[in-house]
């Protein structure tokens, strides 16, 4: 006998390895039986209802059936096996059987199987995943206000989640980065507390400041599980001061308020004047400044002083008087009304000087008559010899007039 040739080795080892691989991956050997049962994975949220599908492509008419994770028979074709409500017939054709689990627990998960009672029987698995729904978040860590500059921890926890649920913060709609997520897990429950801290060092701005922490988890709606923390921060007055009246005119009253932002509200305010005493018109009451008479020696800075429990602000206001002159000059309404008077004087004006035409021309002869007489009232010797050579002729004139 003769040894097998180097080829005829080599084509026996290709058919060794083709073997091993088409064995390695059965599954792709067995969708081409019809008559192997198919199912598919599914994941579903405590207190949930998951489907279980399993089909086959064709059918012996034999039974389907489904069993749980510890082996027990759900259902034989549409005959129920197991006493629980919980677990219904959705689907039974000679092809399809299908259940409904719904009220899902945690101890749920693990793998069902789905067998026709061909011969030999065929199975498939089916991994149900259930995932823990985490509670709604909790802060703690404020308890009172804080002093502005210090600093604040909150802890948000969240129990009950399965995988670890993600903690996330926000300031307002800002996320703001908490530390890393603590998670926690005890022997004998399959779910994970997790918690996750905030530091934040306190402003003003931040007094009323909504912090919240977002749970999220495959089994929530992102924000849908919430909690919100209102911060609320201690600050020494913040002080603006605001005119009471839109305009400051000399002889009128006038009034200043002053107002301090803070927290808590200011106990006191205390006025003054840059450049010296208060004038004696000036009346400081609480947040205002009064002025019964404006005058412009009231001119300069005003200084107003707020105080609490955490500090003192100040806030200054620049008083400029305004005089009344100033006023009406700049006032548009006066122009027009100026404009207007003129434009009627020279109405009156030039009617005048017609109606004064119209009579020199119609009574001529008087008027020179009167130029005649102007020797009685000239203001000198040469004017008067004027006037009465003229007034001579003048006089001939009028006699010719007469006639
Ligand atoms: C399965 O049963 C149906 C009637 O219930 C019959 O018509 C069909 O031929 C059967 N199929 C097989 C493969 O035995
Ligand atoms: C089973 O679940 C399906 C959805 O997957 C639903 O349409 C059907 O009504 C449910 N059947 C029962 C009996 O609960
Ligand atoms: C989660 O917290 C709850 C209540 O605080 C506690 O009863 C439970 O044992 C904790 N579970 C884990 C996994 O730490
Ligand atoms: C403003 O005060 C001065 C004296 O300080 C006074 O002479 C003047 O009359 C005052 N003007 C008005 C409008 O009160």
């Amino acid at each position: 006998m003769a040894f097998p040739s180097a080829p005829c080795a080599l084509w026996i080892v290709s058919l060794l390895t083709a073997l091993f691989a088409a064995a390695v991956h059965s599954n792709i050997v067995s969708d081409e039986d019809p008559l192997q049962p198919m199912t598919s994975d599914e994941t579903v949220s405590v207190g949930g209802m998951v489907t279980l599908t399993c089909r086959v492509a064709e059918t012996d008419n034999s039974s389907l059936q489904w069993s749980n994770t510890a082996q027990q028979t759900l259902y034989f074709g549409e005959k129920r096996a197991l006493r629980d409500n919980r677990i219904q017939l959705h689907r039974s054709t000679p092809t399809e059987l299908s259940i409904n689990i719904s009220d899902v627990q945690l101890s749920d998960e693990g793998e069902y199987t789905c067998s026709i009672f061909t011969m030999p029987v065929r199975t498939a698995r089916a991994t149900v995943t259930v995932l823990g729904v985490p509670g709604t978040p909790q802060i703690s860590g404020f308890e009172k206000p804080v002093p502005e500059g210090e600093k604040v921890t909150l802890t948000c926890t969240s129990t009950g989640s399965k995988p670890p649920a993600k903690l996330r913060w926000y300031k307002g709609d800002v996320e703001v980065q908490g530390r890393p997520d603590v998670v926690e897990s005890v022997p004998d429950d399959p779910t994970y507390n997790v918690s996750s801290e905030l530091t934040l060092e306190v402003t003003a701005n931040d007094d009323n400041a909504k912090i919240s922490c977002v749970v999220d988890h495959d089994s929530v709606k992102h924000g849908e599980k919430r909690s919100e923390q209102s911060l609320r921060v201690l600050y020494a007055p913040e002080v603006a001061i605001t005119p009471e009246e839109r305009m400051a005119i000399e002889g009128q009253r006038f009034s200043l308020q002053c107002s301090g932002k803070g927290n808590p509200e200011p106990t006191s305010y205390f006025w003054e004047k840059a450049e010296g005493e208060l004038p004696p018109l000036a009346k400081a009451d609480g947040a205002f400044l009064s002025f019964s008479v404006l005058n412009k020696s009231d001119n300069g800075m005003y200084i107003c002083h707020a105080a609490n429990d955490i500090g003192k602000g100040r806030g200054s206001y620049t008083l400029q008087v305004q005089d009344t002159t100033a006023m009406s000059a700049s006032s548009g309404v006066d122009h027009a009304v100026i404009g207007g008077v003129v434009a009627v004087i020279v109405f009156i004006l030039l009617c005048l000087l017609i109606v004064l035409g119209r009579y020199l021309i119609r009574h001529k002869g008087t008027y020179l008559t009167h130029e005649a007489k102007g020797s009685d009232d000239a203001p000198d010797a040469d004017t008067a010899i004027i006037n009465a050579e003229g007034g001579h002729s003048g006089a001939e004139e009028k006699k010719e007039y007469f006639i």
